[in-house]
């Protein structure tokens, strides 16, 4: 199969797959709020760097970074370890978010780049805790900003909760259009993300079996082997259901179980997340307990090193309720899906790093093989692990090779590096190209973050008008969650995989 560039196969070199994508024409420049901190060192700049190597960005571009901290273009540049002729590109300007005269300043700035560099496309980059959103998003309109040609970048978390999120899309639509914002979710720039669609609609044989009458449930599986570490002050506010589930959760959830989408453009693809998000079964508050389990992380051993409790982390309150794992059933009321159930679980400081999602089929109706019963033949599953190693595998029975008929069960499996021998880019390589050539398909929507509200909205308030009767269940680091999350598909005589 050709690409669109007309390769036969990906260019294997340094840059890796990127090489092959043509050299974008188009001149911006990029404005990224909160330029001092992590996010920008760790995956904006890395990733810019890499599109710079690769040659595809534009022979005219800039990076202007803006934060607090006072520093002078050379300093900038000096945190970031990149080609110099992409550094030459980038400098720096002081603003205070909140205040409307150092977007003036800013503006100045940001014309003087713009004739340097001959650029009509601004991209605005809030790489900054949510809470500054709106003063900066107002700012930017105030000053003048937020012309036609502008885009805006946004970060999860997006909104506390359903009355805080539509705040946030009230200010950004005062200033921006649709089609001018690019809400992030980076699991869905990731390369097997969006392979979970080439997996189901470039496929036929996936796809008929892909529904109710095959499918026994679904499991998926966002665990970290961290803790909170260094982001103690965010995640007392946030917790795990709203930083995991909200976003990358659903996500997974609704490209594994969407419609085919009529194309795989803009909006008939988002429609179809949607739409799909809309199907979830609202959670039944008052027995609430029996759908979402909610946990966290006391001491425990993780590889042979004894870790401390959440509530001894440093910035931990010492009686903090915050939620560092969440387990959940929940059912999709649509024809393909009703009465599937779907089991999700995320958590921090379990066993291991790993993604996955497991499709787990139906066991067989009967077994024509003596003293092996149905029930203890493993049924097919298929199982996407997003991270660390990117795989799809196949679980199957096979006749072991021995007199008799005695199955086994084993696993096929597909390594993206093995096969393909590049390393896998970073899902904001992917993401930052996607902003640059102004295609929202990989980006939420407005309804997406309305939808996934609603679902988790009632939630949170039970949660928090009954803090005793939700206290969340204390389980060991390097452990898989609390046992009332082991009970949670127990009861319906399922398990859970050990990924
Ligand atoms: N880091 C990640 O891996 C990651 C992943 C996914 C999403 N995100 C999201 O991306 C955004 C940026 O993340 P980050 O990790 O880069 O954040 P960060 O390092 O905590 O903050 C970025 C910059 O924002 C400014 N800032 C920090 N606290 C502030 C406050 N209370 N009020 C006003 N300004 C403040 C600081 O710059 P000045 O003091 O110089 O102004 C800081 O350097 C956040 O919304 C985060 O949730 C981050």
């Amino acid at each position: 199969m050709r690409c669109r560039l007309g390769l036969k196969e990906c260019p294997k070199n340094d840059a890796g797959i990127l090489r092959c994508f043509p050299k974008i024409e188009q001149p911006f420049g990029m404005v990224i709020f909160g330029a001092s901190g992590d996010l920008t060192k760790r995956k904006l700049v890395p990733a810019l760097n890499r599109l710079f190597e690769a040659e595809i960005l534009p022979e005219r571009f800039f990076v202007l970074g803006a934060a607090r901290t006072r520093m002078g273009d050379e300093e900038f540049r000096s945190r970031f370890n990149t080609q110099p002729d992409l550094l030459k590109r980038f400098s720096y300007t002081r603003v205070d978010y909140q205040n409307p005269d150092t977007f003036k300043s800013l503006k100045r700035v940001v014309d003087d780049l713009m004739k340097r560099f001959g650029v009509r496309n601004l991209i605005f980059y809030l790489s900054v805790p949510p809470d500054v959103y709106v003063p900066i998003i107002e700012n930017l309109s105030k000053a003048g900003l937020n012309t036609e040609t502008s885009r805006i970048v946004i970060e999860k978390p997006f909104g506390k909760d359903l009355k805080s999120a539509r705040e946030l899309e009230q200010v950004l639509q005062r200033s921006f259009g649709e089609h001018q914002i690019f809400r992030i979710d980076h699991y869905l720039g990731k390369e097997t993300v969006q392979n979970i669609l080439v997996f189901r609609f470039a496929n036929f044989i996936f796809e008929e079996i892909w529904n109710n009458k095959f499918v026994d449930h679904v499991q998926i599986t966002i665990a970290e082997g961290i803790g909170v570490e260094h982001r103690a002050g965010y995640f007392e506010n946030t917790g795990l259901l709203r930083d995991i589930f909200q976003n990358h959760m659903l996500q997974i959830l609704a490209l594994i179980t969407m419609e085919p989408p009529s194309s795989f453009n803009g909006e008939s693809f988002r429609s179809e997340r949607v739409k799909l998000l809309r199907s979830i079964r609202p959670f039944p508050v008052e027995d609430l307990e029996n759908w979402i389990v909610r946990g966290q992380y006391g001491r425990g051993t993780v590889n042979g090193r004894v870790v401390p409790a959440y509530r001894e982390e440093p910035g931990v309150s010492k009686n903090s309720s915050v939620e560092t794992f969440v387990a959940m059933k929940l059912f999709i009321d649509n024809w393909r899906w009703s009465g599937v159930p779907f089991y999700l679980r995320a958590g921090k400081r379990l066993p291991k790093k790993v993604t996955e999602v497991a499709v787990v089929f139906k066991r067989i109706p009967h077994s024509i093989f003596p003293n092996v019963p149905s029930k203890d033949l493993e049924p097919n599953t298929i199982i996407f692990t997003i991270q660390p190693n990117e795989a799809i595998s196949l679980e199957f029975q096979v006749k072991r090779p021995c007199p008799g008929m005695t199955p086994q069960l084993l696993s096929m499996d597909f390594r993206y590096e093995d096969y393909f021998g590049v390393k896998l880019p970073d899902a904001y390589e992917r993401l930052l190209l996607d902003v640059i050539l102004g295609d929202t398909t990989l980006f939420m929507r407005r309804d997406d973050l309305e939808v996934s509200w609603e679902l988790l909205d009632p939630v949170l308030k039970a949660w928090e008008s009954d803090p005793v009767r939700f206290e969340p269940h204390i389980y060991p680091s390097g452990t898989w969650g609390p046992k009332e999350a082991d009970l949670l598909i127990e009861r319906d005589g399922r398990r859970w995989r050990r990924p």
